[in-house]
């Protein structure tokens, strides 16, 4: 019986295709999967339950039509949409790209003015290569400027191979499928797919080329966000260096605090949304001292009753300067509003108590903390970190701090490996 007169069963866009009685039917893929002896090739987001119904079809004699390639370039094109931040954005591209070609590595070069530079890679050629600009007269570059997709198979005699990549990368690059990356009529990059055994062939060039076409947008949108918002983030660091310099703080104090602050919520499991909004939260959780008189913040000696409530109102300040930004919501707010309030009631400026402090309060308040003891200051030297934790570990007997956030702390003390 040949195919035609077989019963045909359409597969679903994540079947590339199958090996079954030493015959392939479609094309290999980087998952592959031993079903009732058929090896199935499948992209990301199959179902072993619809696998398992299939193998019994092909059992049966049903035919069982793999995936048309344009669709699942499409289908892995269309999934990657709803990713926001770059890292993730690009490692989703690498692995799905290297899964669909069968091949080990992948890369994406943006292009900047005269040469191209990397990214970030995943896989077996990740390493320190991001900082190494590639000339343009390299296999990127000759992929950028012809504008078209080009297949590599024999690099070792090709002289144009760039070899400071493998180097650094401690990578061996054996062929190369490269299409540039489109944003309508312009092009914005590349990408490169890397070793696949036996080398690429037309329809792999024709696959990385509608991938690049079908990625570009989003791609671009998303390193233009993730370069808007680390610009952002250094203007922030500037106006909290300037606030932690006028009160005698080493410039590092925001900072540190928004970094550990960053680290306990990530050791809590925070989504990444959230550990970006309390990174923004922590940088700023001073930023009321600008409100608070020189005579009052920098004076040296004890201060009033009616200055000490002066200085409690900088987390009032805060919280009002950060609700004029358009960014800024309740969590982003409350933690320059509540990082010196205590879960005993003892702080300020309300005095609340446990649960009605909010999350980033609570963190703030003990990474400040943290950040404060442990380093130098005018009016005193830096602590040990046995004596910082010590101190807070009684805080935390007090009632003042959660046990939590504590034993919390004392792991991300010794990740930062302090000296005791
Ligand atoms: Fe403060």
């Amino acid at each position: 019986m040949n195919i035609s007169q077989k019963r045909i069963v359409e597969s679903p866009t994540w079947l590339s295709g199958y090996l079954y009685e030493g015959n392939l039917f479609g094309r290999p893929s980087k998952i592959k999967l031993s079903i009732e002896n058929i090896e199935f090739y499948v992209l990301e987001g199959y179902s072993d339950k619809f696998l398992k119904k299939l193998a019994n079809l092909i059992k049966q004699g049903v035919y069982v039509n793999p995936a048309n390639l344009r669709d699942q370039v499409v289908y892995i094109a269309a999934k990657l949409n709803s990713n926001l931040r770059l890292n993730e954005l690009l490692k989703d591209i690498q692995s799905e790209i290297c899964n669909i070609l069968n091949a080990d590595a992948a890369s994406i070069l943006m292009y900047e003015q005269d040469h191209l530079r990397f990214l970030v890679t995943v896989g077996k050629a990740s390493g320190k290569i991001e900082s190494i600009p590639v000339p343009m007269e390299s296999i990127a570059g000759k992929i950028f400027t012809e504008g078209k997709v080009l297949i590599f198979n024999d690099l070792e005699k090709n002289p144009i191979h760039f070899k400071g990549v493998d180097k650094a990368a401690k990578f061996k690059t054996e062929n190369i499928v490269g299409s540039p990356i489109w944003v309508e009529n312009e092009k914005i990059g590349v990408i490169e797919v890397l070793n696949k055994s036996g080398g690429f062939d037309k329809d792999d060039a024709e696959i990385v080329e509608l991938f690049a076409k079908l990625i570009g947008r989003k791609l671009l949108s998303t390193w233009q966000y993730e370069k808007f918002s680390d610009a952002f983030k250094k203007v922030l660091l500037a106006i909290a260096t300037a606030i932690d310099k006028r009160d005698n703080y080493t410039h590092q104090h925001s900072r540190n605090v928004a970094r550990y602050s960053v680290e306990l919520g990530r050791k809590m499991n925070l989504s990444q949304q959230l550990l970006e909004k309390l990174e923004f939260s922590a940088i700023l959780h001073d930023v009321g001292k600008i409100g608070i008189p020189d005579s009052i913040l920098l004076k040296p000696g004890k201060l009033t009753d009616e200055e000490y409530q002066t200085i409690k109102n900088h987390t009032v300040y805060g919280a009002e300067i950060l609700s004029q930004i358009k960014y800024v919501d309740r969590d982003i707010m409350n933690g320059a509003l509540e990082h010196h309030e205590r879960l005993d009631g003892s702080g300020y400026p309300y005095g609340k108590r446990d649960g009605e402090i909010s999350l980033f309060g609570r963190i703030i308040g003990i990474a400040d903390v943290f950040d404060a003891l442990s380093t130098k200051r005018t009016y005193k030297e830096a602590w040990t970190l046995s004596d910082v934790l010590r101190v807070i570990g009684e805080d935390v007997k007090k009632g003042k701090f959660s046990e939590e956030l504590y034993e919390k702390l004392v792991e991300l003390a010794n990740d930062l490996n302090f000296e005791t």
